[in-house]
C-alpha cells in the first residue's frame, strides 16, 4: 500500500478509474437502478474527494444551504435535503456497506451493516447486538396493539405484508424469521444494491416468507404502483423511509393513495419515522382526507435520542471502518479533508450525537412516532 500514499500514483490510479467509470456527482447523480461494484466505488470516491464539493462542504466556499437555524455543515453535518438526491446517497451507502461486510462492533462482534435504521431504546434485543435499536423499531411497529388484535382475529391465515422502502430488508428479515414467522412479506425498495443484498442474505431458502423486489424509481413516483393487487394486503409497513420528511406533498399523497388501494378493508398502514413534528401534525389532517383514521399513536422521541447516545461508540467505529477501504483516503491533504466530509455526511444521516438531526430530536423539532392507520368505514 506504500505506493498508494504517493499522491502522484493516487491521482494516476484515480484518473484511470475515472476514465473507465465516468463518475457522476456523488451528491446527486448516482443511479439507484444500478449496483455499484468495488472498483466503481473506488473511482466515485476518488472523484468525490478530489472535487470542489469538499471545499464547499467544509465551508470554504458559499453554496450549500443548511436546514435553517444555527446549523453549519462543517460542525454538525447539516445539509438541506434538496441539495442532493437522497437516491444518490443511498446508492453509494448501500454499495459501501456491501463493500465492507465485516464490520467490528464495540463488543468485538463481526457483522454486516444492514439496518439503515435509527431505531429507539429500550430494545428487547441484547446489548451486544449491534443493530438492536433498529430491531426494536421494526418489532415495535408490527406489534402495535391494533396490529396484534388484527392478527388474533385473522387466526391461522398468514398475514400478507408489504413494505415500501425496505432497504436491505433487515427489518423484514427480523419479522419473517422471528416476529410474525408465518407471514408472507413483500419487501420493496427503489435501490437495486439494497435488493441484491436482501436476496443474498435475507430472502434465502430458509426464509420462504420473504420476497424482495426492486421498484425502479420508487413507489408513488409518477404514479408508480406497487406490484400488488387491489385490497389484498393486511399490513403496509413504512419504517424510516424519507417520505414526508419535509411535508405531506404530492409524492406522499400518491404513496398513501397506493397504500389505500392495496390494503384490505380492515388492513393497517403501520408507519414509523423521525420527521418534523409539524409534518406529523399535517399528516393528522391529510390522511383522514384520503380516507384513513388513526388507531394507534406512540411518541418514541425520547427513546430515539437515548438510542443514538447508546449507539455512539458503534457508529464512530462504523464511520472509520466504512471509509477505510478507499485508497484516496490515504492521500495527503485530500484524504483527511475527504474523511472529515464523509464522516460528517454519514454522521448526519445517522442522527449522531452533535449533528443537526440529533439536536432536532432533542428539541422536539423532529418527533419519532409509531402510528397505525386504518381505512375509514
Ligand atoms: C433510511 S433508508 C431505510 C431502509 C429501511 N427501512 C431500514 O430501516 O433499514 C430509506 C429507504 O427508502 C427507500 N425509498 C424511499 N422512497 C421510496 C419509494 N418511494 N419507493 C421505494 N423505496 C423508497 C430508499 O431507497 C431507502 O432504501
Ligand atoms: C413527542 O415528544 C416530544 C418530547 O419527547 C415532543 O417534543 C414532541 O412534540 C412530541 N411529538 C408529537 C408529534 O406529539
Amino acid at each position: 500500500m506504500g505506493v498508494l500514499k504517493n499522491v502522484g500514483a493516487l491521482v494516476a490510479i484515480g484518473a484511470v478509474l475515472i476514465a473507465i467509470f465516468p463518475p457522476p456527482d456523488v451528491l446527486s447523480g448516482l443511479s439507484s437502478n444500478h449496483d455499484h461494484g468495488p472498483l466503481e466505488i473506488q473511482a466515485i470516491m476518488t472523484a468525490f474527494c478530489l472535487s470542489p464539493i469538499i471545499g464547499t462542504l467544509l465551508g470554504e466556499r458559499e453554496g450549500i444551504d443548511t436546514t435553517g437555524g444555527d446549523f453549519k455543515f462543517e460542525e454538525d453535518g447539516d445539509i438541506e435535503n434538496d441539495e442532493y438526491a437522497q437516491a444518490s446517497i443511498y446508492a453509494i451507502l448501500y454499495a459501501m456497506y456491501k463493500n465492507t461486510p465485516n464490520l467490528i462492533s464495540p463488543h468485538g462482534k463481526t457483522y454486516q451493516f444492514t439496518f439503515n435504521t435509527w431505531g429507539f431504546a429500550p430494545s428487547p434485543y441484547p446489548e451486544d447486538d449491534p443493530q438492536r435499536h433498529g430491531k426494536a423499531a421494526y418489532a415495535g411497529l408490527v406489534t402495535q396493539p391494533a396490529a396484534l388484535e388484527y392478527k388474533k382475529k385473522l387466526g391461522d391465515t398468514p398475514l400478507e405484508i408489504v413494505e415500501i422502502g425496505c432497504g436491505t430488508a433487515a427489518g423484514a428479515n427480523l419479522i419473517t424469521r422471528e416476529v410474525h414467522p408465518t407471514a408472507h412479506y413483500l419487501a420493496l425498495d427503489m435501490q437495486q444494491a439494497a435488493i441484491n443484498t436482501c436476496n443474498a442474505i435475507h430472502a434465502t431458502e430458509d426464509n420462504p416468507g420473504l420476497t424482495c423486489k426492486v421498484v425502479p424509481n420508487g413507489v408513488g413516483n409518477g404514479g408508480n404502483q406497487a406490484p400488488v393487487k387491489d385490497s389484498s394486503i393486511d399490513f403496509v409497513v413504512i419504517s424510516e423511509t424519507h417520505i414526508a420528511d419535509i411535508e405531506i406533498g404530492d409524492l406522499e399523497k400518491e404513496i398513501f393513495t397506493e397504500i389505500r388501494r392495496i390494503l384490505k378493508p380492515n388492513g393497517l398502514f403501520l408507519w414509523g419515522n423521525a420527521i418534523p413534528t409539524r409534518v406529523w401534525e399535517q399528516a393528522d389532517v391529510e390522511l383522514p382526507k384520503l380516507g384513513f383514521e388513526l388507531v394507534n399513536n406512540k411518541n418514541h422521541t425520547e427513546g430515539a435520542v437515548i438510542a443514538r447516545d447508546e449507539d455512539k461508540e458503534r457508529v464512530d467505529m462504523v464511520m472509520d471502518q466504512l471509509l477505510e477501504p478507499y485508497y484516496i483516503m490515504n492521500a495527503p491533504y485530500f484524504g483527511p479533508r475527504c474523511h472529515k466530509v464523509g464522516e460528517r455526511l454519514i454522521a448526519n444521516f445517522y442522527r449522531h450525537p452533535g449533528t443537526a438531526l440529533y439536536l432536532k430530536m432533542v428539541t422536539g423539532y423532529d418527533s419519532y412516532m409509531h402510528q397505525a392507520w386504518r381505512i375509514k368505514k
